[in-house]
């Protein structure tokens, strides 16, 4: 493999509060980056092994998934003791070498914090279901059952049926979890959650976070009268849970204006020791998204979500980002894909058309206003992993196997064309996805600068290089259905996502800063599905 070239450990876009505002983030799915100890799962040393790796790529920001006590059910996200290590993923001492090593390569960090709900072995729940008079009950929420006995109201779990279930310790009452039973909703109208999470994120922040990616941060508050959502579909016996949901309108147990208020408390708690906060936003009315991120009082950013979710849709594609560029107040995070969606590459109509459009895309965020986060083994081009074992993913696995799973976007990192990808020395990982061949691995694309992995990093390198293209202003110049021609200072971006060539007079006389796919300018014109940026002449 080559040796490392190029760990910048100053980064000059980075600087003052709004640091954040430049980056380039890249997501950690603990579980399955790099096993450090040879137990199949990823952990806290196996990440520290490769943040030279990340520094490499030209990375600002790691993100990294859940990593704190945990039953594991819904692998990290179901929370039994936020300040401290699983031991699956490592120790606090593990944390501590991790911080310690991004700091020496100016990497910053940020810590997943799941606030929505815990684990049901957290001690918390424990005692609020021991003592229905004790100080813990109303960290949760509690209502009585409906008249016939069945749950409170129509709210349904995001994982398959009610969005209640029946108080383990006898009291009649139900409890609320919008994801499985064993991830209890935290009561956010009592103010001693608030106090409570203050604390977790300062011990983060003493411990080096640099900032938090807040989970279901749009889920916070409920209405407090609890009233049915309306439903605009029927709900048919064997529908994937995700289009059960999604029958509803979830205007009372999700984006609700409570949260907006609330995250001003969360900004006060971050503001001490400088906290970036980055909540997970699936609010797709704009308006509500702005007022979570309002302009320095609430969270710095969130995530745009639904750009990770649909299929190749350009029109629809450019509809959003614009329209959240225009009312978000700068405060957005782009992606095309996570750990709970499907990869962009085969979302995108796979093979090398998955890959050009998710490279014209990607490109094009670079320069819009906001963070810009790349998902891991989304540098080498990763399709969806095929899965030769049973489902992992709790959304599936308990709803019947052969339902789409979030398990296709959670295989092992492919370092090596060694066994396991070179992910881990156990026999087996604790997910079984068939090995990715040679061309697909790091170690093979590192070497080749022709590889999808040397596009990304020069595509990762560009804020860094050119600023312009997040400081200077966003001016719209040109919007032709498939096609966007933005102005950011002396820089001219053109985002063609259709099927036809486009000419784009702007750039005939431009240098070229960066092409999405090889000569995507020819004399002025800019190929299909291909993001093009050039710095004027004049
Ligand atoms: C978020 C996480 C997802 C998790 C869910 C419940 O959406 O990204 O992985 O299952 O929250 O915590």
């Amino acid at each position: 493999m080559q040796a490392l070239t190029h760990v910048d450990t100053v980064r000059p876009h980075l600087e003052g509060p709004d640091w954040w505002r430049g980056a380039v983030g890249y997501e950690v799915y603990v579980r399955s980056f790099a096993d450090g100890n040879g137990d199949g799962v990823g952990d806290l040393p196996g990440i520290t092994a490769k943040l030279p790796y990340l520094a490499d790529l030209g990375i600002d920001v790691v993100w990294i998934t859940p990593f704190f006590r945990s039953p594991g059910l819904d692998h990290g996200y179901d929370v039994a003791d936020y300040c401290d290590v699983d031991p699956l993923h490592g120790t606090l001492a593990d944390w501590d070498e991790l911080a310690a090593e991004a700091r020496r390569l100016g990497l910053r960090l940020f810590v997943d914090i799941v606030p929505n709900h815990s684990s049901s072995e957290h001690e918390w729940f424990k005692q609020a279901v021991a003592d229905p008079t004790g100080p813990y009950r109303d960290y949760y929420l509690w209502r009585d059952p409906a008249p016939d006995g069945g749950p409170p109201n129509n709210w349904v779990s995001h994982f398959g049926g009610p969005a209640w279930t029946l108080d383990p310790g006898g009291s009649g009452q139900y409890y609320c979890h919008l994801f499985l039973p064993e991830q209890p909703d935290l009561n956010w109208a009592n103010p001693r959650v608030m106090e409570e999470f203050a604390e977790i994120l300062h011990f983060w922040a003493d411990r080096g976070a640099d900032g938090f990616r807040i989970d279901v941060a749009h889920g916070l508050c409920k209405d407090p009268a609890f009233t049915d959502n309306p439903q605009h579909r029927p709900v048919t016996p064997g529908m994937h849970p995700m289009d059960v949901f999604a029958a509803f309108d979830h205007i009372h147990d999700l984006h609700r204006h409570e949260t907006a208020v609330l995250f001003r408390q969360w900004r006060t708690a971050a503001s001490p020791q400088g906290s970036v906060l980055l909540g997970e936003m699936d609010t797709r009315n704009v308006e509500r998204f702005a007022e979570f991120v309002a302009d320095g009082t609430a969270l710095h950013a969130g995530f745009v979500l639904q750009l990770g979710l649909g299929e190749w849709a350009p029109e629809h594609i450019l509809d959003t980002m614009l329209e959240y560029q225009e009312k978000a107040n700068g405060g957005c995070a782009w992606e095309v894909s996570n750990h709970d969606q499907a990869r962009a590459v085969s979302r995108f109509g796979g093979g090398e058309v998955g890959l050009r459009r998710t490279m014209a895309i990607s490109a094009l965020m670079t320069a819009f206003d906001g963070m810009f986060f790349v998902y891991q083994g989304e540098e080498l081009g990763l399709p969806d992993a095929v899965l030769l074992g049973h489902v992992e993913d709790p959304m599936s696995a308990r709803n019947g196997e052969g339902m789409w799973t979030r398990d296709v976007a959670r295989g092992p990192m492919p370092w090596t064309s060694g066994p396991l990808n070179g992910f881990t020395t156990a026999p087996a990982a604790w997910i079984d996805t068939a090995a990715l061949p040679p061309e697909l691995t790091v170690e093979q694309q590192r070497d080749r600068v022709d590889s999808t992995w040397h596009a990304y990093r020069r595509l990762v390198g560009l804020r860094s290089a050119e600023p312009a293209l997040w400081q200077a202003p966003f001016e719209l110049m040109r919007r032709d259905n498939n096609c966007i021609v933005l102005r950011r200072g002396d820089l001219i971006v053109a985002g063609n996502l259709g099927v036809s060539a486009v000419e784009v007079p702007e750039l005939l006389d431009a240098s070229i800063v960066y092409e999405s796919t090889a000569s995507a300018l020819r004399d002025g014109v800019v190929a299909p599905e291909s993001t093009v940026v050039g710095r004027c002449a004049h």
